[in-house]
Order: C-alpha cells, then sequence, then structure tokens
C-alpha cells in the first residue's frame, strides 16, 4: 500500500468549497492502492517560530536529535508516497496556518540536505503533491497569485518532482459558483483516478 498524506487547511472546515473538492479527489482513490492519513491542520497545537520555540529548534538540530516529536509533521511529511494539500486562497497565497505548517516541516535531516557540492536539496519520498484550492476572484497565469505558486517551489525544494494545482478560480466573482466547483470536482476526480 501506498500512503497518501491529505493535509487539510480548509479554515472553514465544514463551510469551505475547498474542502468539498478535496473530499470529492479523496473518495475517488483507489482505496485498494492507497492508505490515507489525514492531517487537520486547525485541530493541532501548531506552533510558529519565536522564542524558546524556535531556540529549542536550534539546540536539538545541533545535537541532532531528530527524533523529537516536534518533528512529527516533518517526518510524516518525508514518508509519505503522495501528498495532497487543500488551502483556500487567502491575500494571495493560503491561510497562515499552512506557512506555520511548512516552517515546522522544514528540518535539515529530515526533508532537506545540504552539502558544499550540491547546496542544499530535498529528500522526501513523494513523486507528487497535488494542490487544491478556491480563490474568490480570478487568478489563472496571475503572477499576483502566490499560494499555488510557492507550495510548487517548496516541491523543488523537498524534492518532490511532480507538482498539480487544482483551483476552483473566481467563485466569488458569480451569483452561482456551483458550475466553477463542479468543473474543480470533475478534474479532482479525474487526478484521484490517474495518481
Ligand atoms: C481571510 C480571507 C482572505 C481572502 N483573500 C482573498 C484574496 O486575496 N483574493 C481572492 O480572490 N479571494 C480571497 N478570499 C476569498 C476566498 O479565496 C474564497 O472565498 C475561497 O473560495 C474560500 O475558500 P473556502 O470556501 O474553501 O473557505 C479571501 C477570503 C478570506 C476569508
Amino acid at each position: 500500500m501506498k500512503k497518501v498524506l491529505y493535509v487539510d487547511c480548509c479554515v472553514r472546515r465544514e463551510n469551505s468549497r475547498t474542502a468539498v473538492i478535496a473530499k470529492h479527489f479523496l473518495d475517488k482513490l483507489d482505496k485498494n492502492k492507497y492508505d490515507i492519513e489525514e492531517l487537520c491542520l486547525m485541530d493541532e497545537p501548531m506552533e510558529y517560530f519565536k522564542d524558546g520555540f524556535f531556540e529549542q529548534r536550534e539546540r536539538l538540530l545541533a545535537d541532532k536529535k531528530f527524533d523529537h516529536p516536534r518533528f512529527r509533521y516533518a517526518w510524516q511529511f518525508k514518508n509519505a508516497d503522495k501528498i495532497v494539500i487543500a488551502a483556500p486562497f487567502w491575500d494571495l497565497s493560503f491561510p497562515a496556518l499552512l506557512k506555520v505548517y511548512i516552517e515546522n516541516l522544514c528540518v535539515e535531516g529530515i526533508t532537506f540536505d545540504c552539502n558544499a557540492e550540491n547546496g542544499c536539496f530535498g529528500v522526501c519520498n513523494a513523486d507528487k503533491l497535488v494542490y487544491i484550492t478556491s480563490r474568490g476572484g480570478n487568478y489563472n497565469n496571475n503572477p499576483m497569485e502566490m499560494g499555488a505558486r510557492y507550495i510548487e517551489a517548496m516541491c523543488g525544494f523537498f524534492g518532490i518532482e511532480k507538482f498539480k494545482c487544482i483551483a476552483a478560480d473566481g467563485i466569488d466573482m458569480v451569483e452561482d459558483p456551483t458550475p466553477i466547483i463542479n468543473e474543480a470536482i470533475k478534474e479532482a476526480e479525474k487526478e484521484a483516478a490517474e495518481l
């Protein structure tokens, strides 16, 4: 069985349109092939780096104590075979909660390594990351869109070769966004069937 890590950052939970698209993706996954592990960021005691929490990390890394519980997110991410992240488009990117998660993922010695010859390079197992989002405005191919583009760049950093974004774009610009959401659901189901 392959491990799919589903990272849920749909802050509005049951009211989230992004979550609806992600649910269709997960439902369509072949359960004989994939085990789904769900990480709901809203339920996690996630901390951003400052003061003691930052200093603790520096100490643990200096002592190479990679088995400390605070690194569990990095290990879980590193060991997944496929990764699915769902997050709404907020303030031209995504909720700060997802950035805090990424901050906790970036651990030299777990998700990436560095050496003089190659600089920094990713060492995560996954070969593909699927990013599911929905956006109030139309941002497809717009350089002001910095959510999907940032996640794609992080895939490069983590050594994940393939990136796919499924976006329901412009859903707050129309009276009835159902057709836009349905189109994204169709794309999500196709992507899941071919994962
Ligand atoms: C805090 C916040 C920030 C947002 N920022 C943007 C934005 O910068 N650009 C945009 O087009 N829509 C923005 N939106 C609208 C959301 O992208 C849109 O409603 C999206 O579908 C929300 O997804 P959800 O239904 O999964 O929560 C924002 C919404 C919220 C609540």
